[in-house]
């Protein structure tokens, strides 16, 4: 990571802070000062500030059940922030692995570990995304077929991975798929002349939402491990 990164999870200060102290050549990266921020460190190498050795802290991996009308930027735009209900520390760090649209609800996935989103939500991950999806008309059973094969996506050079539609109700169903490109879910039911009205999603991986609207916990140690496992 880098330097200025492994500043800020060891120590109190923030990213202007630590980026001042580091072109002040407060810190020694395995006894050699290191003044540019940008500088790749490990945390198994020996970082030192005024001759203390830092350790960084554990990465921090949450689940949230986002609530409609919010967003899942780290600043208010219009809208307010999931991240204000976190009323943890350094929650400017974090972001949310897949992001939702502000009319969507469910579950993100929320981290300050760059890697682990990457692994989520790299298609080559073949991460499953699990979505209840609303629509504003009836369902036919050869909608089935036709997401399986893979749809064409307005804008897209390639069709949409295959994907699984279940029908739940007439205007209801449940929709898995692996990729996560911009406005997919709705992107995908356009394209078969369908206007999604509500969405909410489930699952991401083996992970399943299991906390009210609004609330948020911290996942377990093999619900971390769990993405790692299918790459
Ligand atoms: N697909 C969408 O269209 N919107 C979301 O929020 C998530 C997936």
């Amino acid at each position: 990571m880098r330097l200025d990164k492994f500043v800020c999870k060891s120590t109190e200060y923030s990213k202007d802070e630590a980026i001042r102290l580091i072109h002040a050549g407060q810190f020694r990266v395995n006894g050699a000062a290191v003044m540019n921020e940008a500088a790749q460190v490990h945390e198994n190498n020996t970082i030192t500030l005024n001759g203390e050795c830092l350790q960084a802290r554990e990465f921090r991996y949450l689940l949230m059940h986002k609530s409609l009308g919010t967003i899942c930027s780290n600043v208010d735009e219009g809208y307010p922030s999931l991240f204000n209900s976190l009323q943890i520390e350094k929650v400017s760090e974090l972001h949310v692995a897949g992001r939702l649209d502000v009319d969507t609800t469910g579950l993100v996935l929320i981290t300050d570990d760059g890697r682990w989103t990457f692994d989520i939500i790299r298609p080559s991950n073949n991460c499953q995304k699990v979505y209840r999806v609303g629509l504003s008309r009836e369902l036919s059973e050869d909608l089935i077929e036709q997401f399986k094969r893979g749809l064409q996506l307005h804008g897209e050079s390639q069709l949409a991975r295959p994907a699984v539609l279940q029908i739940l109700a007439p205007k209801e169903a449940r929709l898995t798929i692996t990729e996560g490109k911009f406005h997919q879910v709705k992107r995908m039911f356009l394209a078969v002349g369908y206007r999604v009205v509500s969405l909410h999603r489930e699952q991401i991986g083996e992970i399943a939402l299991d906390v009210p609207l609004g609330e948020w916990r911290y996942l377990t140690a093999d619900e971390v491990q769990s993405f790692a496992a299918v790459i």
